[in-house]
């Protein structure tokens, strides 16, 4: 057994309460980056991990994926939970999506969505996202002038427009909403399917819906299909052969919920943080121009995904610290976001910070798929919502969703005019 360098700071990390206190994370993270980069964390229900909060330690692992896998555990979740993860793939009927699997069955996943999310592909989707972005901005002034932004936009406008890729008709989104929110929100009660305490039944419950839901989809897009994503997935082949019933449906799930909750964090901590630095809104309204960094730098500072999880295939090392075969790492992208190597004054909000090489959409081979979507949509929402406004201030206190995993502002009341 090596040497566990363990530092009482990483529990932080396996409390979903901590990232709604950002200034306990953030002096948390900052302490282990300095002190602990590499951090044996043992704190059940959760199995032991290390913590990994170094930017260049996270680029190293997520480079070599030969070595530190997605599977069996690729995001934290308590032990009992990864146990039956675990024993349902081995049966056949474990979630298999693209965050689950690895090469060359990845490779072979990624490719039947890779076109779909290619700029040329996104071009045809822009006039669409540019309509929706105004749709719900003068949703803003229709049910305003106080509003829950979170709630009543944010949470909307991306969910919209990736259900219209996937090719869902309009009167199911309010149904893929409360299911995604579910599977996000399983660590917060107030979002939790019932107010679930345990949270990874409420999670499954919410799996299981959507599963049904899109068994019925890819029946009928095998039947009759259509020029759109669910048609794509349903009638991919991997060497010839259909996807199984599993791959397919993990593919729908990850899809939608990925390509969601993720982006309205974007959006929802984005004005929040223009809110809060009041110089910065008006420096983005005064130089339209700078809007391209300051989606960047949106992205940077909410990070909506907070981990990934690998596992090491064989007995390496990390920083000089071994790492035996089987164990896992925690990749913080919060904490890489904030590292003082690579961000000068990283607690800074920097609307025109250049270069900006934030982590917050991964890197290699699982780098995100809906990446140039994402910052397609977030740039579309701003650019419309900034040059009309006259008056916005917050009308309350931000609540931040309990999360392990993705996540971000669950309420946001502002009060708003706009033209
Ligand atoms: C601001 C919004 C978003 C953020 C912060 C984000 C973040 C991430 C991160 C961190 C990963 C894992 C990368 C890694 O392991 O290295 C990921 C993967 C993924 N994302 Fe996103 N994402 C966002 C929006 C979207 C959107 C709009 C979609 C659209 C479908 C999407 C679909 C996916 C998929 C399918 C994967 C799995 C890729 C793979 O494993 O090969 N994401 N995302």
């Amino acid at each position: 057994m090596t040497e566990r360098l363990m530092d009482a700071a990483g529990r932080v990390l396996t409390e979903a309460k901590a990232y709604s206190d950002e200034r306990r994370l953030h002096d948390a993270l900052a302490h282990l980056r300095a002190h602990a980069p590499v951090s044996w964390v043992d704190v059940p229900p959760y199995a032991p991990f290390w913590a990994i909060t170094k930017h260049s330690d996270i680029m190293d692992i997520e480079r070599q994926n030969d070595l530190f896998t997605n599977d069996p555990r690729p995001f934290l979740e308590i032990a009992e939970f990864d146990a039956k993860q675990r024993a349902d793939r081995e049966a056949g009927a474990g979630l298999n999506s693209l965050i689950h699997t690895d090469d060359p069955h990845h490779r072979d996943l990624r490719k039947i969505g890779a076109d779909w999310f290619k700029p040329s592909a996104l071009k045809a989707l822009q006039i669409r996202c540019g309509e929706l972005s105004k749709i719900w901005v003068d949703k803003m002034v229709e049910i305003g002038p106080e509003i829950d932004f979170a709630q009543d936009i944010a949470v909307n406008y991306p969910l919209y427009l990736i259900l219209t890729l996937l090719g869902m008709p309009e009167s199911d989104f309010g149904f893929m909403l409360k299911l995604t929110q579910e599977i996000f929100g399983a660590n917060d009660a107030e979002m939790a399917r019932g107010g679930s305490s345990q949270a990874s039944e409420a999670f499954m419950a919410a799996v299981m819906d959507m599963f049904v839901y899109f068994t019925t989809l890819t029946a009928s897009r095998r039947e009759n299909p259509t020029d759109d994503l669910a048609s794509a997935i349903a009638n991919a082949r991997i060497n010839g052969e259909p996807l199984t019933d599993m791959d397919t449906l993990s593919y729908y799930a990850i899809v939608a919920s990925a390509g969601h909750d993720t982006t309205s964090a974007g959006i929802a901590g984005g004005l929040l943080a223009l809110l809060e630095h009041p110089d910065q809104l008006s420096r983005l309204q005064a130089d339209p121009s700078l809007m391209g960094t300051a989606v960047e730098e949106m992205i940077r500072w909410v990070t909506p995904v907070k981990e990934f999880m690998r596992t090491a295939k064989a007995d390496t090392e990390v920083r000089g610290v071994p790492i035996n075969k089987d164990e896992s790492v925690l990749l913080s992208y919060v904490s890489a976001n904030r590292d003082e190597d690579v961000f000068e004054n990283p607690d800074t909000f920097d609307i025109g910070r250049d270069p900006n090489k934030h982590l917050s959409f991964g890197y290699g081979v699982h780098f995100c798929l809906g990446a140039s979507l994402a910052r397609m949509e977030i740039r579309s929402f701003f650019s419309e919502l900034i040059p009309r406004i006259k008056s916005i201030e917050l009308a309350g206190t931000p609540e931040h969703l309990s999360t392990l995993f993705v996540g971000g502002l669950k309420h946001l009341p502002i009060r708003v005019e706009l033209q």
